[in-house]
């Protein structure tokens, strides 16, 4: 396959044709805020609106993980522009989660905190008014817990489990700001149509999946670098 070459922040890098940005920033351990990309899943979820750059000779910011690399392309991941949008959407975000750092198993590991640093963001926002769910964690799976306040309904875990194809349990119900990660059903995520795989706790940003004991599971299948 013919490979295209680009400069991102600088660095000249190669990418095969027809990758998108974020795809070929991180691979060359260049970080760009995101939540919804996942390794494994070639096509992006393009859901929660952080991943924004900037390419010369546009006059808006784009989002990286939906705009394919082009040879000669030069893209800046740390201007000003695409940085307001990034923290605006993810201050957004953060009006409707709880947090509570100190206390919460992600401290640490958590890709919010990762990325309110990458971007000059807050955890805490004044900026829009806190609209909490405040609804009950699903303790009733043996391995992991299930804390849908946590959740930044970045859809990891649901394309994970579907992976599965008909034995696949979550999904997304509701819209808007009922929408919540649930299995299908309804039924709890201990339910016996559960495999335990783990897959989705292995993938979540924020620890709104998270083992019991505290085990950091086998690392993240996300976009960490
Ligand atoms: S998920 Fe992250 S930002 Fe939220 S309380 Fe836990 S450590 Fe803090
Ligand atoms: S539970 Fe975790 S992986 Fe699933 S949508 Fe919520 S934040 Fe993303
Ligand atoms: S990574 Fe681009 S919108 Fe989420």
């Amino acid at each position: 396959m013919k490979s295209v070459s680009l400069s991102i922040d600088g660095k000249k890098i190669t990418a095969k044709e027809g990758t998108k940005i974020l795809r070929a920033a991180l691979e060359n351990d260049i970080y760009i805020a995101n939540l919804c990309a996942i390794k494994d899943k070639a096509e992006p979820n393009a859901a929660c609106r952080l991943c924004f750059v900037e390419i010369e000779g546009e006059e808006e910011p784009v989002t990286a993980c939906t705009r394919e690399a082009t040879d000669g392309m030069v893209v800046n991941t740390r201007g000003e522009r695409a940085l307001e949008l990034a923290r605006t959407g993810f201050e957004l975000l953060m009006a409707s989660h709880p947090v509570d750092c100190a206390n919460c198993p992600a401290n640490g590991v958590c890709e919010l905190q990762k990325i309110a640093k990458h971007i000059g963001g807050k955890l805490k926002t004044k900026r829009f008014r806190q609209l909490l769910r405040e609804l009950p964690i699903d303790d009733s799976n043996p391995l992991f817990t299930y804390d849908p306040n946590k959740c930044v309904l970045c859809g990891r875990c649901v394309w994970v489990c579907r992976q599965r194809k008909e034995t696949a349990l979550l999904g997304f119900a509701h819209r808007g700001f009922k929408r919540v990660v649930t299995t299908f059903a309804g039924e709890p995520i201990g339910a016996e149509r559960c495999l335990d795989c783990s897959a989705c706790v292995e993938v979540c940003p924020t620890r709104a999946l998270a083992f019991k004991g505290g085990e950091k599971g086998l690392g993240y299948r996300g976009w960490v670098v």
